[in-house]
C-alpha cells in the first residue's frame, strides 16, 4: 500500500533554538524526511535561529550531522544538498535586539510563517514580544510550543497569559508528540470508524483498562531537568492524559480540532482525584554496571520519582466503575508502550467451570511493532471436549499494510506539517492543559505535603512490587512487560 503525500504550501519556519537537542534529533531530521517525500516544497525555507555566532556553513555542517545520524541517512544522499540550500542561518538575540530585523528580511512576504519555540518555556514570552514588536509574526502566523507547558496550574496559566497577549488561540499548536503517533490516530479511527467497538466501549462491557509506557533508557544526560520534574510532570500530566482522554471520550460530531479538543476537555475535567493509595511512585536503583537514579541526577537524596503507577476514574455515564490503570518508567524492562481495553467475562459459561473463562482484550500498541490485537476465545485444538483458551486477531501495521507503513511521519514530522496546514486538531488547547494540571497539582502536593520517597526498583526490572499489588488488590494483573 503506498501512502499518499499530500505537499503543504511554501512555508517560512524559523527554529528558536535551531542549534539545541530537540532540532538537531527531531526536527531538522524530520523536515528532511518530509522534504525527501515531496511533502515539503522544494521552495519552503527553514532557518536555525540561535545565539551562537556560526557562518551559513558551519551551521549547515551542523545540521547535515545531525541528518545523517538521525535521520540516519548517507552523507552522499542525493537530497541532501537541495535541503541544506533551503537552510539559513540567523544569530538572534532572544532577550535583546540583535538579528530580529534581518529575520525579518529573510522571510517571504506571502508565505505561511511558523515559528518553532524549541527553547526553555522562560523564554516564549520574549520571543513571542519581539516577532510582533518587530512584525514579523502576522495575524495568520503559528507559534508551535514544546512541553513542559507549566510545571503547575499557576505557571501554566502564566505561560498562557502571556502567549494570548501576543498571539490568538488558534495560532498557538502545544505540541505532545505522542498525539503524532500513527497508532494513536489508529485509535480513533478504530473506536469512531468501526462499527464494531463503540457499542461496547462503556463499563458495561469493559471490565477496566491499562495504559502502560515502560521506557528501556534512563535519564541519561537529562538529570537536571528531569530532577525538578518526576514521571507525573513529565510523562503522566501529559503523555498519559492524551492517550487516556482518546480512550475515554464521546465521539465528537466531527474530527476537526475544537470539537475533538472539546470532547477531550470534558474527559479530563471528569477525572476523580486519586487518593494516595490508588498511586505508586517508584524510582530506578543500580543495576549491574549501571548507575541509579540518583547517581544519574547527581541528587544523593532525591525524591522524585522515575515511575509512576495510578488508578484513575472517569466520573461519568460511560465509565462509572471501570478504572484506568496507568504506568510509566523509566530503566524498566523493556520499551514497550500500550493500551489494552479488557473486557469483562461473559455473564455465563455455557461450557461449565472446567472450560475456563476468558476475557477478550484489545491491545493498541503504540511501540514497538505498532499494531492492534484482539484477544478473542475459541476452542483449544484437539480431542479432549471443550475447553477454552485465548488466541491474539493480530494486526501489525508493518505486516498488514506493507513496507510503506516504515515510511510515515514519525510524530514530530507529522505534526510539522499539521502546523503549515494549519490544522490544531493533534495539538493541545490551554484550557486542556489546565485541566490536566488542575488534576495533578494535588496529587503531587499530597506526596509533598508527606515527604513521601518514592520505593525503589531494581534497573531493568518491571518496576516496583507496590505498583503489583496497587492492581492485584483488584483482583487483575498488569499485563507483562
Ligand atoms: C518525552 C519525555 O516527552 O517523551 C521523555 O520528556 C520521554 O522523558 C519521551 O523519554 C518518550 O517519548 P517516546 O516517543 O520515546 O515514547
Amino acid at each position: 500500500m503506498v501512502s499518499r503525500v499530500i505537499p503543504v504550501d511554501p512555508f517560512d519556519l524559523v527554529i528558536f533554538g535551531g542549534t539545541g537537542d530537540l532540532a538537531k534529533s527531531k526536527i531538522l531530521p524530520g523536515l528532511f524526511r518530509r522534504f525527501v517525500s515531496g511533502q515539503m516544497p522544494p521552495n519552503a525555507h527553514v532557518f536555525g535561529a540561535a545565539r551562537s555566532d556560526l557562518s551559513q556553513v558551519e551551521y549547515k555542517e551542523f545540521v547535515k550531522d545531525a541528518i545523517c545520524e538521525f535521520a540516519q541517512v548517507d552523507g552522499k544522499h542525493r537530497n541532501l544538498t537541495p535541503f541544506l540550500d533551503q537552510l539559513r542561518y540567523v544569530r538572534v538575540d532572544v532577550r535583546g535586539d540583535v538579528g530580529w530585523s534581518v529575520l525579518k528580511n529573510m522571510m517571504h512576504p506571502e508565505w505561511v510563517r511558523a515559528f518553532y519555540f524549541s527553547v526553555a518555556p522562560s523564554l516564549f514570552g520574549d520571543i513571542a514580544e519581539r516577532l510582533k514588536r518587530h512584525k514579523i509574526a502576522l495575524d495568520d502566523s503559528r507559534i508551535v510550543v514544546e512541553k513542559p507547558f507549566g510545571r503547575d496550574l499557576t505557571t501554566a496559566k502564566a505561560l498562557n497569559a502571556t502567549l494570548a497577549s501576543y498571539f490568538f488561540e488558534h495560532q498557538i499548536y502545544r505540541i505532545d508528540h505522542y498525539l503524532g503517533k500513527e497508532t494513536v490516530q489508529n485509535l480513533m479511527a478504530v473506536r469512531f470508524g468501526n462499527m464494531l467497538f463503540e457499542p461496547l466501549w462503556n463499563s458495561q462491557y469493559i471490565d477496566h483498562i491499562q495504559i502502560t509506557v515502560a521506557e528501556y533508557v534512563g535519564v541519561e544526560g537529562r538529570g537536571e531537568y528531569y530532577d525538578k520534574s518526576g514521571a507525573m510532570r513529565d510523562m503522566v500530566q501529559n503523555h498519559l492524559m492524551q492517550l487516556l482522554c482518546l480512550i475515554a471520550m464521546e465521539p465528537p460530531s466531527q474530527f476537526d480540532p475544537d470539537a475533538v479538543r472539546d470532547e477531550k476537555l470534558k474527559v479530563i475535567s471528569a477525572l476523580d482525584g486519586v487518593s494516595p493509595h490508588e498511586i505508586v511512585r517508584g524510582q530506578y536503583g543500580p543495576g549491574i554496571r549501571a548507575p541509579g537514579y540518583r547517581e544519574h541526577v547527581g541528587n544523593s537524596h532525591s525524591k522524585t520519582e522515575s515511575y509512576i503507577a495510578l488508578k484513575a476514574h472517569v466520573k461519568n455515564w460511560r465509565w462509572a466503575g471501570t478504572p484506568f490503570y496507568l504506568r510509566t518508567g523509566k530503566r524498566l524492562k523493556e520499551r514497550m508502550s500500550e493500551i489494552a481495553v479488557v473486557f469483562k467475562e461473559p455473564p455465563h459459561s455455557i461450557f461449565g467451570e472446567e472450560a475456563g473463562r476468558r476475557r477478550n482484550t484489545l491491545v493498541i500498541r503504540l511501540q514497538p511493532d505498532e499494531g492492534i490485537t484482539m484477544d478473542v476465545t475459541i476452542k483449544e485444538p484437539g480431542p479432549g471436549g471443550m475447553r477454552l483458551i485465548n488466541v491474539p486477531l493480530d494486526m501489525t501495521f508493518a505486516e498488514a499494510l506493507g513496507p510503506s507503513v516504515s515510511d510515515v511521519p514519525d510524530a514530530y514530522e507529522r505534526l510539522i506539517m499539521d502546523v503549515i496546514r494549519g490544522n490544531q486538531t493533534l495539538f493541545m488547547r490551554g484550557d486542556e492543559v489546565e485541566a490536566a494540571w488542575k488534576w495533578t497539582d494535588p496529587i503531587i502536593k499530597s506526596w509533598q505535603g508527606r515527604g513521601e520517597i518514592p520505593k525503589f526498583y531494581e534497573s531493568y526490572s518491571a518496576g516496583p512490587d507496590d505498583a503489583q499489588i496497587l492492581i492485584e488488590r483488584d483482583n487483575r494483573k498488569w499485563r507483562g512487560l
